[in-house]
């Protein structure tokens, strides 16, 4: 194949499209494709600032990169979650490529400066932290952007993440969360900062091509303990259709956001009685927000592991 753009031998093929790239051209492609999503799909003003969640995977350093490269004011933030090895090494990830691009990243110290860790959190029924430590990622994503002023927060989140996801909502008809799964998640209180999703059309290849291409240093391994997680059964499935049908996530997904979401009942109005956590400040409907009732949790079992092994409790 030659490539869409000059015509020199292709090294990217986009197969749903029927097109391909050189090394070259790819790039541009790549970063016009997620241009025109920010404007269509409103996401944010290039007067406006960005909080991009980087986890130092592909797709959030992908994105990241891209946003630095169109030219919008766009820091880091970087969760360290305490899942050993795997969270020390995806920091460095996140640092490096901080450093070498001379850019700003924030980050949280879940055991520093919260007395737990990701491990502490697992559920009994799953026997995996993965849904809490989803509560963690998203509390704080909107806590450091709401107290920093920052207008918006950017998740790498790819076609595949939300192609999976939809899947999970479709098997379990969680009608609640079709409802929200939307690439942009307005404000809806002053306390929310919005959330977007800019790289929700371009598939995990696609990403990973451009991390590739532009010399992108991120962290390849999954995370441990996600391993055996609905979410990758759901991938592993949608990548065999795909593989017979080039397009299908992408209509998939599309096709949902754009016809599918109009028969789903309105999404409940957020609760009007939303005030702030008696403890953290963060807006919630309960005296204590969900988040603070899960560290609360994860301390007490912390503690429990430090008295076994015999370390220092940490805790704020
Ligand atoms: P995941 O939930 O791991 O699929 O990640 C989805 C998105 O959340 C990533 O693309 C990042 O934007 C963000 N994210 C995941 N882990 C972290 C982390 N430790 N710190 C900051 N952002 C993260
Ligand atoms: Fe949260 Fe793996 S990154 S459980
Ligand atoms: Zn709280």
């Amino acid at each position: 194949m030659r490539c869409h753009r000059c015509h020199a031998p292709a090294n990217v093929e986009i197969r749903r499209s029927r097109i391909a790239f050189c090394a070259r051209c790819y790039p541009d492609w790549f970063r016009a494709q997620v241009q025109e999503r920010i404007d269509h799909d409103r996401m944010f003003r290039r007067d406006q600032r960005v909080l991009v969640a980087v986890s130092g995977g592909k797709d959030s350093l992908a994105l990241w990169h891209t946003l630095m490269r169109l030219g919008y004011r766009a820091d880091g933030l970087y969760v360290r979650l305490g899942i050993g090895e795997y969270s020390r090494r995806s920091q460095a990830k996140a640092e490096g490529f901080a450093n070498r691009h001379g850019l700003l990243l924030h980050q949280v110290d879940l055991e520093a400066d919260h007395g737990f860790v990701v491990p502490d959190l697992v559920e009994a029924r799953s026997g995996k932290p993965c849904a809490a430590c989803g509560t963690v990622k998203r509390y704080h994503f909107n806590k450091v952007a709401a107290e920093l002023g920052y207008d918006v927060v950017a998740t790498g989140h790819n076609l595949d993440d939300e192609a999976a996801t939809l899947f999970g909502n479709l098997v379990h008809w969680n009608g609640e969360y079709l409802a929200r799964q939307l690439p942009v998640l307005e404000s809806t209180h002053p306390g929310f900062v919005r959330k977007v999703k800019p790289l929700y059309r371009l598939s995990e290849r696609e990403t990973a091509a451009y991390a590739l291409v532009e010399r992108i240093d991120y962290i390849l391994e999954e995370c441990p303990m996600a391993k055996g997680a609905k979410s990758l059964a759901y991938k592993d499935m949608l990548n065999c259709l795909e593989e017979q049908q080039p397009g299908a996530k992408y209509r998939f997904l599309v096709g949902f956001l754009k016809q599918g979401r109009s028969v789903l009942p309105a999404a409940a109005p957020e609760a009007a009685d939303v005030r702030r956590c008696s403890r953290c400040g963060q807006p919630t409907t309960a005296e204590l927000c969900a988040y603070c009732r899960m560290a609360d949790r994860g301390r007490r079992k912390h503690e429990t592991k430090d008295r076994k092994y015999g370390r220092t409790p940490v805790g704020p």
